[in-house]
């Protein structure tokens, strides 16, 4: 939830932070804004709603400073004003700071500062720390110790980006919300994620908890500190494999069309996965006692694939939660138990509090998770990279295939024949390549117009497939805004089925897994009150009234199978007139509970 950027150098620090900020718009999107500070002045622009069509040259020419930083904002506290978009000031006007995260003791803290005198401007949690950071300069610290200290008084989550008038710094801090160093040529940047600055340089430091960079116009040097110690530290300077390209759009109209064409690289990069490092994990699912999968949404579906895979074909119990009902869970877990986690971004708030409670009762965390250098990937006992590469869209689609992925090479590592889990996996990405070229077939953008309009979808799965039903089901929700429901196809009976009524679609999604009967049976039962049921099957059936093909991969069909309700809820966006990159009210990156 909201990004952040910053830059300090000798270029004009407005055009790297609003292309940032564009970039990391997926983060939040509704407000920004930049302050840059010029010849000793911080001048600062807002405006509420997206930044996306903000021409620098043409909107706001005169704008420029050598040290700068901007935010792109997903509301929590305070509405959508310009009053509340960030940055926030100081009384004096002097200090700017940008925020991502949730201060928990800020009524307490404004409550302090305003009877000290200090006049708030807006409703958010941000604004007491450059409030808090004046007030340290009053005592006569230097900005870094002002910085630092105001931050000690600070609870809850936070990554900032400071500058002051007085001073040719730029300060970012961390605590519970990401924030990524770079390291240019004679110039740093900021930024919530990597590709906010991926243009300029892919020498990163990624901040660890607690920890405070002082970069230096003058002297082009940074320095890293402990926020707690006040001592200097030493980290790793680490270098980005991902290509800019990577991180763009790539000459497709949406980062959600061209993030569903890379899926079937991205299930090569699954298949070249170390076998040392799926060992490793095996071992550790071996060895456990209790096994739980935690995640959130589409990272909890692949998690509750993974479970039925476990189940299946390793005979392993495993229970998937979702990881904000984690906390009622905690004192059943212990020290030889496991916890994975599955997570795109790694800082889902949610996932990132279920692995402090893991360890907090001694249990082992194994995540799978995409982004290096992740919270998630240092909390971790062990991790996996699921390398779907970055994805930016709101939307998971790329990265829910790689995550399904992985589970299957766990899980043919545990049956000690990793090979036959790259077969299964050859399967399952040729088979998404054919339902990518058949993606211009105007098969599916005739269904996605026909259910445009509709009120309700349905969708229903059994076994491997259930999760498929909630996914495709969360993926059309969330980009058209149509009401739309996934069910375990022997539920329906026990209640959904009454909502069935003439003309809705009801998507089946049927793999030769010996559940067909069943879930064809459960077809039958909507088809007779009047349903539109769309079949995902690896064979035709005459209970369908339309036909999407898949392989017939067995308990790996859903892999593909997938693909169909991505391209379906894509088009049905495109239909809509809306944005599939940036639905209403989400953000990529949750990181509030
Ligand atoms: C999926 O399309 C979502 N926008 C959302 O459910 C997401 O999967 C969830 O918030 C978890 O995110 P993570 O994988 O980054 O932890």
């Amino acid at each position: 939830m909201c990004g952040i950027v910053g830059y300090i150098g000798k270029k004009n620090g407005a055009i790297p932070v609003i292309d940032g900020l564009k970039r990391l718009e997926y983060r939040g999107y509704d407000s920004w804004g930049i302050a840059a500070k010029d010849s000793g002045r911080i001048d600062f622009h807002k405006q509420v709603g997206k930044i996306g069509a903000f021409e620098l040259a043409k909107d706001l020419p005169e704008f420029s400073g050598n040290i700068c930083i901007g935010h792109t904002r997903w509301a929590t506290h305070g509405g959508v004003t310009e009053a509340n978009s960030h940055p926030h000031f100081s009384c004096d006007n002097k200090i700017a700071v940008v925020h991502n995260g949730i201060i928990e003791n800020y009524q307490e803290l404004r409550k302090n500062l305003e009877a000290k005198g200090h006049k708030f401007r807006s409703q958010t949690d941000t604004e007491i720390i450059p409030h808090l950071i004046e007030e340290k300069l009053k005592e006569k610290h230097n900005l870094p110790s002002a910085v630092r200290l105001a931050l000690k008084d600070l609870e809850g989550s936070y990554a900032v980006g400071v500058i002051s008038q007085d001073d040719d710094i730029l300060i970012g801090a961390r605590k519970g919300s990401p924030l990524v160093l770079g390291i240019g040529n004679g110039e740093f940047f900021l930024g919530s994620d990597v590709p906010a600055f991926l243009k300029y340089t892919n020498k990163v430091i990624f901040l660890d908890e607690n920890q405070m960079a002082i970069l230096d116009q003058k002297n082009q040097s940074y320095k890293i500190m402990d926020v707690n110690t006040n001592k200097q530290l030493n980290p790793e300077i680490a270098t980005i494999e991902w290509s800019l390209d990577e991180a763009e759009k790539g000459g497709h109209p949406h980062f959600m069309i061209k993030e569903m064409l890379e899926q079937p690289y991205v299930i090569e990069k699954t298949i070249s996965v170390e076998a040392n490092e799926l060992k490793k994990a095996a071992s550790m699912i071996k060895s456990a006692e209790r096994i739980y999968i935690v995640a959130c949404g589409t990272a909890m579906h692949a998690g509750m694939y993974g479970a039925y895979i476990f189940a299946l074909r390793n005979n392993l119990i495993v229970q998937t939660i979702s990881a904000g009902e984690f906390p009622y869970f905690e004192h059943l877990i212990s020290t030889n138990d496991l916890i994975i986690t599955v997570s795109q971004s790694g800082e889902t708030a949610d996932v990132l509090e279920a692995v402090r409670s893991a360890h907090r009762s001694g249990a082992k965390v194994l995540s799978l998770v995409n982004v290096m250098g992740s919270s998630l990937m240092r909390m971790s006992d062990m991790f996996l990279l699921t390398k779907a590469g970055p994805e930016i869209c709101v939307l998971s689609t790329k990265a829910y295939v790689s995550q399904q992925a992985m589970f299957v090479m766990l899980s043919a590592t545990l049956a000690g024949d990793i090979t036959a889990g790259k077969k299964i996996l050859q399967i399952a990405k040729n088979d998404i390549a054919k339902i990518l070229k058949l993606m211009s077939l105007d098969k599916i953008k005739k269904l996605a117009r026909e259910i445009a309009t509709v009120p309700n979808i349905y969708a229903i799965g059994r076994g491997v497939n259930y999760p498929s039903a909630l996914e495709g089901c969360l993926k059309i929700k969330e980009v058209s805004y149509i009401h739309a429901e996934g069910f375990a196809g022997g539920d329906l009976k026990h209640g959904p089925i009454s909502l069935i009524e003439p003309g809705v679609p009801v998507l089946a999604f049927v793999a030769n897994d010996g559940s067909d009967k069943e879930i064809l049976s459960n077809a039958m039962e909507v088809k007779a009150r009047g349903a539109r049921v769309i079949g995902i099957s690896f064979e035709n059936n005459q209970v369908f009234d339309e036909y999407f093909p898949v392989a017939a991969n067995g308990v790996y069909t859903p892999i593909s199978a997938i693909v169909y309700t991505q391209l379906i809820a894509y088009f049905i966006a495109l239909e809509k007139k809306l944005d599939p990159d940036k639905p209403r009210n989400l953000a990529k990156s949750v990181t509030v509970k």
